[in-house]
């Protein structure tokens, strides 16, 4: 700091006319603004670390709402920006899945692409790319990651759950963070998800390179507390989505997976953005920046008995997934219930046309100067919110910048939403959307009670090479005029709550910040009564005697 002041008194003096010197000035400018960032643990970044491995080639116009129809949209849709039209959006942050900018080379894939039933040209092209890059030999591709979910969890879990409730035992599954849908997909097969991530995850504004790890000796006492034949399996997520797109290392995915074979558990890999976690592991993690994205990212699956892909993110493709295992009784598995709900297994769901996007994507997203460029881009948004105080997690993670909605709105009760305030409010005023993952997302456990999950984080996603940084300037001063106006913004309620994956439907009402105290105790005896998300209550009429 004192040298800071220093070099600020040194350049008054240098720009004062009869002192000035043009060379010494910019040396001091580019020194004072590296001090800064030193003191607050960003890592400047370079044009060159900045630099696109893309032009634009076409373009889309956005829309031009206004904010008066973004007040409509919202009071049509109680508040929730998941339900509002797409066209009211001016920048879409809600999701990086399946929003990336294809590469001429994509369309000219789409265009080639063979629609044949089953066997396409395009699915033989398909299957090497990815077992190739996966270092698995069967390879099942999917229409996206929820239903390499379904289909990979009921496979899985059926008998296990069957027999456990025979002993009267609940099955339960662990690992790093699972995605939403992860989450519904287990529980829809009557077991529990605990989750174990690290415990640096949780203090957003303490560095650690690898925030996305799971806690071992957590992962150690679930199993040793439930029993290891009652435990389903154990899944790392790379990059932990819901701690804020952190990576986890490759010497804590193996400590994992050491675990998971010492009790004889299968261990998976939800490798939504594996790439982006690759990078990380070049990037930061010792022994491994000599190693291309290719072989970090055959190390990681290698451990996996089956890995579980998303194509929607780091497939850079609109829809896209897959399945990959080397063991060829649990690909039969998988193979007979994709053709009963994706259909036949050589297209998976997916036309031609996505399929070969998906071939196209897979390359594409696993170049490492379009991780360069992607990586940091990202970084660079959440660089520009730290120097402006806007509390985010940090560092940055892979595919968004993560604001921390309970420091952002200090003054709200947590149970009053504070991270899908700061959506419905960003959106009304500039047209921005980006999506809560805190409590609205947290939905209920499996006894139906409300999860009150440890940060409220608001997700600005960046969709990959579709913004300039022009527009994350945009976005980045709409941040900061509304966190200088904060304490106005009071907080949201319940006016119907949507089970299941519940944010996607929920409606809300507004709350002003003196009315929390008088409502806060029965909203706190609404979230603590049970209400059971997945259960299947309906019983058809012909049933209805039994
Ligand atoms: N796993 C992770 C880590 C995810 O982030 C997602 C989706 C899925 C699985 C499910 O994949 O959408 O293809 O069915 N995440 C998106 C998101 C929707 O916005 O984070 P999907």
């Amino acid at each position: 700091m004192k040298n800071l002041l220093n070099k600020v008194a040194r350049l008054t003096l240098l720009t004062d006319s009869s002192h000035f010197d043009p060379v010494e000035v910019r040396k001091l400018i580019s020194e004072i603004g590296i001090i800064l960032d030193h003191d607050l643990g960003i890592k400047t970044l370079t044009p060159e670390d900045l630099l696109p491995a893309w032009i634009t080639k076409t373009v889309q116009f956005n829309s031009n709402s206004t904010k008066e129809d973004r007040l409509e949209e919202l009071k049509r849709t109680g508040n929730n920006v998941f339900m509002v039209k797409a066209e009211t959006i001016v920048l879409d942050y809600l999701t990086d899945s399946g929003t990336g900018a294809q590469s001429d080379e994509q369309w000219a894939q789409i265009m080639t692409a063979d629609e044949r039933y089953s066997h396409s040209k395009t699915y033989e092209q398909f299957i090497p790319v990815a077992q190739e890059m996966f270092n698995k030999k069967f390879v099942l591709p999917v229409h996206q990651g929820r239903s390499a979910e379904n289909i990979v969890f009921k496979s899985l879990l059926n008998n296990l759950v069957q027999e456990a409730t025979k002993r009267g035992q609940k099955i339960v599954c662990t690992g790093n963070s699972y995605f939403d849908t992860t989450i519904g997909n287990v529980q829809s097969n009557e077991a529990r998800v605990i989750s174990a991530d690290c415990r640096e995850s949780e203090n957003t504004n303490e560095y650690f390179a690898f925030k996305g790890n799971a806690d071992v000796d957590k992962i150690r006492s679930i199993i040793k507390e439930s029993g290891p034949e009652n435990i389903g399996f154990i899944i790392m997520t790379v990059v932990n989505n819901t701690v804020g797109g952190q990576p986890v290392s490759l010497e804590n995915l193996k400590a994992v997976h050491d675990t998971a074979k010492e009790h004889n558990i299968l261990f998976l890999l939800d490798s939504a953005r594996i790439f982006e976690n690759a990078y990380f592991i070049q990037q930061r993690e010792p022994g491994y920046e000599d190693l291309s994205i290719a072989e970090i990212t055959k190390q990681m699956t290698t451990l996996a008995d089956v890995v579980l892909m998303s194509g929607k993110k780091d497939g850079i493709v609109n829809m896209g997934g897959l399945i990959a295992t080397n063991d060829e009784g649990l690909h039969q598995l998988f193979l007979n219930r994709c053709i009963l709900i994706e259909g036949h297994y050589s297209y998976g769901g997916m036309s031609g046309r996505d399929l070969a996007a998906f071939t196209q994507g897979l390359k594409e997203g696993s170049r490492q100067e379009h991780l360069r460029q992607r990586i940091n881009q990202v970084a660079e948004f959440g660089n520009a919110c730290r120097r402006l105080g806007i509390p985010i997690q940090w560092p940055t993670g892979s595919h968004g910048v993560f604001v921390n909605a309970r420091q952002f709105l200090p003054h709200l009760d947590k149970h009053f939403f504070p991270g899908q305030r700061l959506c419905s409010t960003i959106y009304a005023r500039y047209g921005i959307r980006p999506v809560e993952i805190g409590l609205s997302l947290a939905g209920r456990n499996e006894a139906g009670i409300k999860n009150i999950p440890a940060n409220d984080l608001v997700r600005f996603t960046v969709p990959r090479r579709v913004y300039s940084q022009e527009h994350i300037n945009f976005t980045v001063k709409a941040l900061a005029e509304l966190f200088d106006n904060r304490e106005k913004l009071g907080g949201l309620m319940y006016a119907k709550e949507g089970l299941g994956n519940g944010h996607f439907t929920s409606s809300f009402e507004k709350v002003l910040t003196e009315e929390i105290p008088i409502l806060l105790p029965s909203v706190l005896k609404d979230f603590n009564t049970p209400k059971f998300t997945y259960r299947q209550d309906y019983l058809p009429p012909n049933a209805t005697k039994l």
